[in-house]
């Protein structure tokens, strides 16, 4: 832990603007501290904590490091399989996450509990049953004021078997794009790159259609992805470069880009991220809780503080 000061030096965000394509020396600045500094593996990514609800400031500042490296960490706590949402809330607001969004799903207090549904309107989404999702950021049917730019996985039970995400940070992937062919970063920044139709169920209308980018330069100039991989309910802008775009995109996220890390989480575990592309395999519950996957999701309007 104490190279942590200098990695958070050495990782003030740079001047310019390098996410707009018109400012490429921004980017080649930026371009060149980001492949340095990109973690190796998983384990890279792992912050060892106590209770998320109580951090120390070292255990604070290791975590917002990574997310300033990789906008992402993974922790592992000493909570044990204790299931209170004080968990995510806590650990979020001393990171400055705390404007929550809520969803069709989430419970009351706006922390959704992933785990298998079987009746109700939930069952028929698929984060509620035990089948695979494709890549995507959290919220990308949210209108585009309520972006989702913080989220935390906080895991109770993994499932038996299975489970597992795979976690791309969404910077490296617009870096790869651009270095391929700016251009296709150009298509995906159009306000209309891809709508997702109106969500009705038996002629009622629960969320009108969406259209907006996939990558796009928040007011502080960070970078936010909008993206599922999904093909059904996605509509791209029709035209060959949207579609070339897309086609680069999807043979970054399936191929074996050193910047995709996979991670099962296990009792007590998190991820910490902004909003960082991600997917979850299928998997299978046991017979008992102990090992029906359960965990914790919190999307927040906010990134983590100091990233
Ligand atoms: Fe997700």
């Amino acid at each position: 832990m104490h190279n942590e000061t200098q990695v958070m030096a050495n990782l003030a965000p740079p001047p310019g603007r390098p996410f707009d394509l018109d400012d490429g020396d921004s980017y080649a600045r930026w371009r060149e501290r980001k492949l340095q500094s990109q973690p190796q593996s998983l384990e890279d990514l792992i912050v060892e904590i106590g209770d998320p609800r109580r951090l120390t400031p070292a255990e604070r500042e290791a975590l917002t490091a990574r997310c300033q490296r990789a906008n992402m960490a993974v922790y592992a706590s000493r909570v044990g399989n204790e299931a209170t949402k004080d968990i995510p809330l806590e650990l979020g607001r001393q990171l400055g996450l705390v404007r929550l969004d809520s969803n069709l799903g989430a419970d009351d207090d706006g922390i959704t509990s992933l785990q298998v549904v079987r009746e109700g309107s939930r069952g028929s989404y698929i984060p509620y049953t035990n089948r695979p999702i494709h890549w995507h950021t959290d919220g990308y049917y949210n209108e585009p004021a309520a972006q989702i730019h913080g989220l935390i996985l906080h895991c109770i039970h993994p499932a038996a078997e299975g489970g597992g995400n795979a976690l791309m940070d969404h910077e490296m992937a617009y870096l790869l794009l651009r270095d391929a062919d700016p251009e296709h970063v150009r298509a995906l920044m159009a306000a209309d790159a891809m709508t997702i139709p109106a969500n009705a169920v038996e002629g009622q209308m629960l969320r009108p259609s969406r259209s907006g980018p996939v990558f796009s330069m928040a007011r502080d100039g960070h970078l936010h992805m909008r993206y599922t991989k999904r093909l059904r309910n996605v509509i791209w802008r029709d035209d060959a470069l949207t579609r070339e775009a897309v086609a680069n995109l999807v043979a970054i996220l399936d191929g074996d880009s050193s910047a995709i890390f996979r991670a099962t989480l296990q009792v007590g575990q998190g991820l910490v991220c902004n909003n960082v592309l991600h997917d979850r395999a299928g998997f299978r519950n046991g017979a008992d809780p102990k090992s029906t996957r359960l965990l914790y999701r919190a999307r927040y309007y906010d990134r983590v503080a100091g990233t």
